[in-house]
């Protein structure tokens, strides 16, 4: 398949782009955008056959349901039901925005776009370029992040031509994304609002509007939890992962500092490439390094922690070792990310 590839003013999009991709959608294709946290691989959420080319396009198992995307209130009751008070007063605080609602599904989405469940994961996202998409679409587009199933999620234009290019109808080139990390999932059909993925909007930001928030456990968890029953499909796969093996090293920095010394050392011997994820001023002269971003900076971190993971990648490193973050603030997600990405391998110091 030709991919067609479209550049477009992330701040003030030309419309004959945003026309052509918008054609594309309504005509069952699928069209990889940007949005403010990481890019999607967007279809009609309402046609069966558009939605079920993107899991083929993503090698995504079919039994994981993708996020709906809507760009007004119309779209949004299209595909739900029983929108709950509590629904209103985030996103009148948070949308548009980093923020997934997963509410009653209405009977107008297909069975495949929510993976046969009776709930919905939808979001209005505040990318200029996504919300004209779905404006001029003029329908909500069904789309999960625009990467392979499994690898890391793409922040740059360059990531979704690598994962999908030859795959896809179209590729819109909006330049880097704001945020780096995925939206905030929340469950609002559970008995008390639950953060089953943290993401852009952080838990503190909801208790603020909200008062209570609950995390899932396996939001912290230290392996994959098969066992758990997983109320939000996309926990049970091993996720945004490097083809280098990852360990995370968190703690007291000049403990951490310490011991990732050990662990180059103790790689170096064995004659393996190491690569460094680290924070603050030095690196540790390992085999490749990039730094995520200023100590305590964690809005820096997030946005280079997916693009360096497929850095290290294309530098052939074997093992890849990444400083940890407190988990506060954006902290969650980024500490979630890294343990999904490292299979749970979290060294505390
Ligand atoms: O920031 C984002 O959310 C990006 C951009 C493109 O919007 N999208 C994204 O989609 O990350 P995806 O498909 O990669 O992740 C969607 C997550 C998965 O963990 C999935 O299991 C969960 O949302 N999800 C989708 N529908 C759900 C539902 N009905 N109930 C619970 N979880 C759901
Ligand atoms: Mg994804």
């Amino acid at each position: 398949m030709s991919t067609l590839l479209l550049k477009v003013n992330p701040t003030n999009p030309e419309m004959s782009v945003i026309r052509k991709a918008a054609e594309i959608i309504k005509r069952g294709g699928l069209v990889a955008f940007p949005t403010e946290t990481v890019y999607g691989l967007g279809a009609d959420a309402l046609n069966e056959e558009a939605v079920k080319k993107i899991f083929e396009a993503k090698g995504r198992p079919l039994d994981n349901p993708v996020i709906v995307h809507v760009s007004n209130e119309e779209m949004l009751r299209l595909v739900t039901e029983n929108i709950p008070e509590i629904a209103w007063k985030l996103i009148s605080r948070f949308w548009p925005g980093p923020l997934t609602l997963v509410l009653k599904r209405s009977a107008r989405l297909p069975d495949i776009t929510v993976a046969g469940l009776d709930t919905v994961a939808v979001r209005m996202p505040r990318h200029r370029v996504a919300l004209r998409l779905i404006e001029e679409s003029e329908r909500p587009i069904a789309a999960p992040s625009a990467n392979l199933s499994g690898s890391p999620s793409p922040t740059r234009f360059e990531h979704v031509v690598k994962d999908l290019y030859g795959k896809i109808d179209a590729i819109i080139d909006g330049g880097e994304t704001e945020i780096g990390l995925e939206s905030t999932v929340l469950s609002l059909v559970s008995s008390s609002p639950m953060i089953l993925r943290p993401g852009g909007v952080t838990i503190e930001q909801l208790k603020e509007v909200i008062g209570y928030v609950d995390l899932h456990p396996v939001v912290l968890a230290e392996l994959e939890l098969d066992k758990i029953i997983a109320r939000s499909p996309g926990m049970k796969y091993r996720h945004y992962a490097p083809r280098a093996e990852l360990i995370v090293v968190q703690g007291e920095h000049s403990m951490v500092r310490k011991k990732i010394k050990e662990l180059i050392e103790y790689y170096a011997e064995k004659g393996q490439r190491v690569g460094v994820l680290f924070i603050g001023e030095s690196g540790y002269g390992a085999d490749e390094e990039i730094k995520l971003g200023d100590f305590g900076d964690f809005v820096q971190i997030a946005r280079n922690l997916f693009s360096s993971l497929r850095e290290l990648d294309e530098k052939r490193v074997e093992v890849i070792i990444a400083e940890g973050v407190e988990e506060r603030g954006l902290g969650l997600a980024i500490m979630n990310r890294l343990r999904k990405a490292s299979g749970g391998r979290i060294i505390r110091v």
